[in-house]
This record gives C-alpha cells, structure tokens and sequence, in this order.
C-alpha cells in the first residue's frame, strides 16, 4: 500500500508503478533512512508531538528494525514497497502499529530522501578515502622495492628520458593524493543536513534544526529549504570525484597494458589477474587492467547523465531527481572495485629489470645529456640541441647508442666534445643529475617514499 492513498481513486496502474517505484535500488540506503528516523522523531520529541514514551517506543522498533535488516539489506527487496522511505514507515506501524503513523508529522520525503543520500555519500566518502588509502599503500610499497629498476620514461610514446619504476609508481601515488583530497573538500562541504526543510517550504514545526544536525554527525543544518530538497551537489562532486580518479587509474591500467606487452615486455602480470583466451594457448590476457580502463566509461556516464538530468529542474523537488541514485550507486561500487583491483594487481608485478633497463639504453633517451654536456661547456642550449640532434641521426645510421660513438666521430659533430662525455652519458649520470625536487634522482625519490610512508602511518 501506498503512502498516499487518501486523494485517489483508482490504484496505480502496475506498468507505472514499477516504473515510479525506487526500492528495487533505494534498500541500499536502509540504514540512513533509519537512522534519519530515529533523529527526527527526537526532534518532534522535543517540540511535544509526541511523549516521552512514544518517543523510547519508536527508537526501540527503529533500533530493531536497523539490526534486522543490516546483516542483509537485499532481505528488503522481497517487499512491494514504493520506495525505501515507505518501507520504513510500513515495517514500523508493523511494529508499533498507529504510533508508527505519528513519525512522518513535519518531514516530507523530499527532506527525508536528500537527508538519506547525503548521510550514505558521507559514509561512501570514508570507504573511499580507505580504499585510497590502501592503494596508496601498495604502489609505495611497490616503488620502496623496485627504486634501482632503470627504466624509459616516455613522452608522445616515444623512449624521452630514463627513470625509475619507483618514480613511475610515486606519479600514481600523488595522483591518488589528490583524489583523496577532493573527497576530504567534498565531504566538508556536504556535512550539512537538510531534514526539517520538509516538503519545500521549511517545516511547520519549530525544532532546532541545527541540534538535529548535529546529532544526525553533521557539522550544521543547511539554510534555505528550496536548496536543501533539491540540493544534489554532493552526489555531483562524488561523481566528479569519481571520475577524475578513474582518468588516473585508466592511465595506471593503460601504462601496464603496455609495459606487459610483448613489445615492452617491461613488467609480467601475475595469473591471478590475467586470463587465458580459449583459442590462442599462449595467450595471457591483461583483463584486471582492461577492465579498469573500461570500466571508466560508465562513471563518466553516471556523471553527465545526472549533471543532464538536474540542469533543467525547476526548484525545488521533481521526480526526476530520482535518477541520481543508480548512477551513483553504480559509479561507486565501480570506482571502489577499481581502486581495489588496481592493488592487486600491483601485489605481485614482476618487473624485468635487465630488459627495462637494456630499453632505458636504447632510444637515445641520454641526448639530453649530451645537449647539457655541450652548454657547459660554453655552447648555448638551442645550439647544443642542434649539434645532438645531427648525432643522433649519424647514431642511427650506424646503428650505434650515442656512447658508442668514438671521440672522433663525435669531433664531426663539436670539438668540444671530449673523453669526459662518456660518464655523463651512463644512466647513473642521467638519473642522477635529475636532483631539483621531484625529480628522478635516487634520493629524491627515497625521499618522496619516505614521506609518503609517514604519511600514510607506515613503519
Ligand atoms: N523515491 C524518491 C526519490 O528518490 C523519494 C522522494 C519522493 N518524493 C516525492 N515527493 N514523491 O527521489
């Protein structure tokens, strides 16, 4: 039954009413929907709605009805319920029976339903940052044991300069640094709660707003009752939380594709995270990293879907903003699955330190060196850089790395070229003199893992 049956006079008809209905995705906010309960029937408490015994009758079937329904929220969808919020309502006059009808006195479930989404985001938000946080765990981890693996590092794809597999697992790490922070900025700015702005219009009864909030773990009530039903910002943020952070795990994911490729053959993926194909037995397929790279696609889709959806909405509550919930639910789970998939599949990465570093040799990654040696000695950079890229070209024609040129060949070149030139074009040397902060030098990245390791409470 309905929780609005009194103005009609027929019943809805079955294809709308799975159409409207919302509890088939809603059940997953059950426990906020409880908890916002029991929060606001304290506040009708206190403003004398209902008495002291009433008030300890309708905590206590609310307290029972949270502990039946956490070990397994699903046990919900076997009910015809239109929504959760009804749900709620019908399981507690179950309980308590008329008293039951009393709570909804002042609320609406438009305050009910924008209290609910933005308690179960804050709870999201902190199983996010965990998840993050382990992740983080786990490429420093990475990094600590593989800070001497040499290896290219790329621009456009093309072998740039060397670095390090370390170095390569700390740009992750500070990408995930701030993805943790947009959540640590979302939640601050979604700590506000909306219940007692009723339908629209604020509610008719004169609670404190504000203590309500507070008791409900918000920082304070929100201000205007239009907003505060039609507010989805914090649904929009976490989507754009979410988003931004799959860009980076789909570069993760795209970066181990190709270093796992036959071509590269930089890195092996464990078996635990690759898959066999079922015609060509050699095959060993890097689906945990495919997956992740598209699996980003559908987050963004959660994101422009609903920014579509609320562009248009006149203030303040229209059904449409129903259609927050699945994106949301759906980006979550997927971005936290990422998240935690994208550790595993670091746990046991083996990375090919002889063939990374024979790939850092090849491919002139070291011209850069040659063009720094060249402006010590006195020769100004763009000139330097001409002069290096003309050996570069005879290099190539020889089939030759630019160390294996002679004092004589490189005399062609710029006199100034002399016997000294070979240390400075060594990887060490290369690695090396990349010491400004940030950079690839071996002591500056045992320096960013050792922050980080502070950071994240790691021994
Ligand atoms: N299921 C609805 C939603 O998710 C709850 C709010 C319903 N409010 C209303 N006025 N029909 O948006």
């Amino acid at each position: 039954m309905a929780l609005w049956g009194g103005r009609f006079q027929q019943p809805a008809d079955q294809q709308f009413k799975y159409f409207n209905d919302s509890l088939r995705f809603d059940y997953r906010l059950a426990l906020q929907d409880i908890d916002g309960s029991i929060g606001w029937a304290k506040a009708i408490h206190s403003v004398g709605v209902i008495n002291h015994d009433e008030l300890a009758q309708l905590v206590t079937a609310l307290t029972q009805l949270r502990d039946e329904v956490e070990p397994n929220l699903a046990i919900i969808l076997q009910d015809q319920a239109e929504d959760i919020h009804s749900w709620v309502e019908l399981q507690l006059i179950k309980k308590v029976g008329d008293l039951g009808k009393k709570l909804h006195t002042g609320r609406s479930r438009n305050d009910q339903v924008a209290l609910d989404m933005k308690l179960w985001c804050k709870a999201q938000v902190r199983l996010l940052q965990g998840a993050i946080r382990d992740l983080q765990a786990k490429l420093v981890e990475t990094a600590e044991a593989h800070q001497l693996a040499v290896m290219p590092g790329y621009t456009h794809l093309q072998r740039a300069q060397p670095i390090t597999f370390a170095h390569w697992c700390m740009a992750y790490y500070e990408m995930l640094e701030r993805d943790h922070g947009r959540l640590v900025d979302a939640y601050q700015r979604m700590n506000t709660s909306p219940l007692g702005s009723g339908a629209l219009a604020g509610t008719a009864y004169g609670i404190d707003r504000d203590a309500l909030a507070r008791d409900l773990g918000f920082e304070c009530a929100t201000g205007n009752s239009l907003d505060s039903v039609s507010d989805r910002d914090h649904v929009l943020e976490l989507l754009a939380c979410a988003s931004i952070s799959m860009v980076h795990l789909s570069r993760f994911a795209e970066d181990l594709i190709i270093f796992n490729s036959g071509e590269a053959h930089f890195v092996e993926l464990s078996d635990r995270v690759t898959s066999g194909s079922s015609l060509m037995p050699q095959k060993k397929n890097p689906d945990a990293c495919e997956l992740v790279r598209g699996k980003t696609g559908r987050v963004f889709g959660a994101l422009t879907g609903l920014l579509t959806t609320l562009k248009g909405l006149p203030l303040a509550y229209n059904k449409d903003m129903q259609e927050d919930k699945e994106g949301i639910f759906d980006a979550l789970e997927t971005w936290q699955a990422c998240i935690n998939i994208s550790g595993l599949i670091l746990t046991d990465i083996k990375v090919d330190t002889e063939r990374t570093k024979e790939a850092a040799q090849q491919g002139y990654a070291n011209a850069t060196e040659l063009a720094d040696y060249l402006v010590a000695k006195g020769i100004p950079f763009r000139e330097a850089h001409h002069i290096v890229g003309e050996a570069v070209v005879y290099a190539i024609s020889q089939k030759k790395a630019l160390e294996a040129l002679s004092l004589a060949e490189f005399a062609q070149f710029h006199s100034a070229i002399q016997e000294d030139v070979y240390p400075i074009l060594s990887l060490d040397s290369c690695l090396g003199k990349r010491c400004a902060k940030g950079g690839v030098n071996l002591d500056r990245v045992a320096e960013a893992i050792a922050t980080a390791k502070e950071k994240l409470g790691l021994g």
